[in-house]
């Protein structure tokens, strides 16, 4: 028999505590109710929230959710974009995921690791400089990187515009108001801009590298045989220069970790000292606050039912804090992922189960290739001081970044003999 006695978070709607909790919102109520499940109110809608491993492994199960119309219509027009790969289903799901996956071979991560190094350099090159915001340059830098990867042809200058633009998608898209505007018209832009490329890379009047995400999404045929729509293509080839940008999120708090925590810098001997590192960062910092699916259809778990249709939210900040899971949670200590079993639900920064045929994030080893890449230049390429500013971070605020955004000064090349 089943029973519907999911813990109910009273009250007509909690969009407003969202924005004054932040990350900690599913995390607060998980605790008030004693439950890894209930149910609360959000922009008008019943909405179940879960957090957890077990939980983890129920929303990733294809049979019980579905990704259709899941994403709220705000964040579909500024993150997202609308008729992407977030938003399939089933086997025109597995297809597109396939034409993304298919750019993350060894020698393409290679490549990606490669640009990296050359544009920081590139970034730092010259005179000694008095003072950089680590955010900034981190965005210039990888949206060189994106640009260059993908294979998208541009000249310099025009580069520029290009990190503002991929910046406004991510930075505004929780936003209300002009922010909110601002970032749906970057977006109008740079989609109005990629379906011109694609369409001249289909009349072949302008040649591209056929291993780069422009021609292979441009030809891409879905499961019937047709070219994508090409409205389509660049919106899925915003899916990779946006998210490419955003790891800036994650430089930064590297950046500020070798502030916070000094004593671990001299443990970052090998690669996969390093590798630690960065998975910590994604652990500890905050980024994604959760990720949302629908009920397939009726069903009934560990005696809570399930309403076809039902918005469901998955805790992925929580998750990666929840001390059932992680001991001492909200300490800084890489060394945690010497024993980590590498479960694909229990970790899940940038969403967790199978990149195939789930919704686990496609770009993942990518972040993970560009802030190892990143992390070892910082630490022994360059040499640099922190000077005052506010290093804080607000856990309510959604995205979280440092209050400075992290400025270095004094920055100059580390010699051979010194590294
Ligand atoms: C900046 C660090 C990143 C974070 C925190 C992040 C986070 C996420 C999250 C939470 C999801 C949704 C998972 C789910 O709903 O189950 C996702 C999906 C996705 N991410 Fe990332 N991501 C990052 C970087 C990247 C990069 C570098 C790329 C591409 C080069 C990328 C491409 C994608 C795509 C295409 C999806 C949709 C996958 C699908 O629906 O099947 N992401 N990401």
């Amino acid at each position: 028999m089943s029973k519907n006695n999911i813990p109910q978070d009273k009250g007509l709607d909690h969009t407003l505590q969202v924005l004054k909790e932040g990350y900690h919102f599913i995390m607060n109520r998980s605790d008030k109710f004693d439950s890894r499940i209930f149910e609360t109110r959000l922009l008008g809608e019943k909405v179940i929230c879960l957090t957890g491993e077990e939980q983890a492994k129920l929303f990733y199960d294809n049979e019980k959710f579905i990704r259709k119309d899941a994403a709220p219509g705000r964040i579909q027009k500024t993150l997202f974009g609308e008729g992407g790969v977030q938003g399939l289903d089933g086997s025109e799901h597995h297809h597109r995921k396939a034409m993304f996956m298919s750019l993350m071979t060894k020698e393409r991560l290679q490549e990606i690791k490669a640009f990296t190094y050359e544009e920081w350099n590139e970034e730092f090159s010259g005179m000694i400089q008095k003072e950089v915001n680590v955010y900034e340059a981190a965005k210039r830098v990888l949206t060189h990187v994106a640009l260059r990867w993908t294979g998208i042809p541009l000249e310099q200058s025009q580069a520029e515009k290009w990190v503002d633009e991929l910046s406004d998608l991510f930075e505004n898209a929780a936003d209300i108001g002009p922010k909110h505007w601002k970032a749906r018209r970057s977006r109008a832009k740079a989609e109005g801009w990629l379906k011109k490329l694609v369409e001249n890379v289909r009349d072949q009047r302008i040649d591209v590298e056929e291993e780069r995400a422009v021609y292979q999404f441009s030809w891409h045929r879905d499961s019937q045989g047709n070219l994508l729509d090409s409205g389509i293509v660049a919106v899925e080839l915003l899916n990779l220069l946006r998210p490419i940008v955003a790891i800036s999120v994650y430089v930064d708090f590297t950046v500020l970790a070798l502030h916070d925590f000094p004593d671990e810098i001299r443990k970052l001997k090998d690669e996969e000292k390093v590798k630690q590192f960065i998975q910590e960062v994604r652990r500890y910092y905050p980024f994604f606050p959760f990720t949302s699916a629908r009920v397939k259809r009726d069903f009934i778990w560990n005696d809570y039912t399930f309403k076809e249709g039902r918005l469901t939210l998955l805790d992925l900040y929580g998750t990666n804090h929840d001390p059932s899971i992680w001991k001492n949670p909200n300490q800084f200590y890489p060394n945690r992922f010497e024993s980590w079993h590498g479960s694909p639900f229990d970790f899940i920064p940038q969403g967790g189960g199978e990149f195939d045929i789930g919704h686990r994030c496609a770009g993942e080893w990518i972040t993970i290739d560009i802030l190892k890449v990143t992390l070892d230049y910082f630490v022994h390429g360059i040499q640099f001081d922190f000077p005052a500013q506010n290093f804080n971070y607000s856990i309510n605020e959604i995205p979280a970044l440092p209050k400075s955004r992290i400025s270095i000064s004094n920055v100059r090349h580390t010699s051979k003999e010194e590294s």
